[in-house]
């Protein structure tokens, strides 16, 4: 048996005043979690709780292209070795909910149109999203979880950077970069996506030795400070914890907190 336990932010460059969905998105995936649940449906509950919060960058709150468009990236993968992800993608309030639809599929990344193409064939939900104008939106939600059979998942949710051009993909739904997960550790990353495509962040954090405080040290400081940027993992051992350069709500449950 392993220990549950739950960690999820509401984005780097993200101050307090956000810390509520941030709290309630790990509240929601903490009673799965305690109920037996599995750390995969903890993950999904927690993000499309976040994907539904208007002022946090992900789904009903993605933040607006250049053109005024909102396409949305999302990710989830597991530890027993299953991806889904999802780019760009119109139309689709909860993403992270199309991208685990693709964990089990023989393809795991989709794109833009054939990403909705393929969620209207599943008959997952179809409706505008209305996005946010917000100013600052370089940012991300993600959630970690282990459950009491050791399964650990990780879940991303992007509206990507405030102004970018249609077609534009950050970190977040990026294998290595934004999400990596094994039999050892969870991460998921927030921030500047195009800096933390460039340095490989979560993976380099995942194969750095130390405690989990070190290694998402570590990662940040492949970073000037001007480049916010922020990390949540969980290991396989009980540790759990979120880290940034800058403002980043973010909450953990567990049996001990
Ligand atoms: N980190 C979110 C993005 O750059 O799209």
């Amino acid at each position: 048996m392993s220990k549950p336990m739950i960690v999820c932010h509401g984005g780097a460059g993200h101050t307090a005043k956000d810390q509520p969905g941030v709290d309630a998105a790990a509240d929601a995936g903490w009673a799965i979690l305690g109920a037996g649940g599995s750390a995969l449906d903890a993950v999904l509950a927690a993000v499309e709780i976040m994907e539904n919060d208007p002022v946090l960058n992900a789904g009903t709150g993605g933040r607006k292209r250049a053109d005024g468009s909102v396409q949305l990236d999302a990710a989830v993968a597991t530890s027993d070795g299953r991806l889904g992800a999802i780019m760009a993608i119109e139309d689709t309030p909860n993403p992270v909910h199309v991208a685990a639809g693709l964990l089990d599929e023989s393809i795991h990344i989709l794109v833009g149109q054939g990403a909705r193409d393929w969620a209207d064939a599943q008959g997952y939900p179809k409706s505008p999203v209305e996005g946010s104008d917000s100013p600052s939106g370089n940012d991300t939600v993600g959630c970690v979880a282990i459950d009491g059979n050791g399964l650990m998942a990780v879940a991303s949710s992007t509206g990507g950077c405030t102004g970018r051009p249609r077609g534009r993909v950050g970190d977040t739904p990026l294998w290595g970069p934004g999400l990596w997960i094994d039999d050892e550790i969870a991460l998921a990353a927030t921030g500047i996506g195009e800096e933390i495509t460039i340095k490989m962040l979560c993976h380099r954090v995942a194969v750095q030795a130390g405690s989990l405080q070190q290694r998402l040290e570590y990662g940040l400081s492949l970073f000037d400070s001007s480049i916010e940027v922020g990390l949540i993992g969980i290991t396989a051992n009980g540790e759990g914890l979120g880290l940034a350069n800058t403002g980043m709500p973010w909450a953990i449950r567990s049996a001990n907190q």
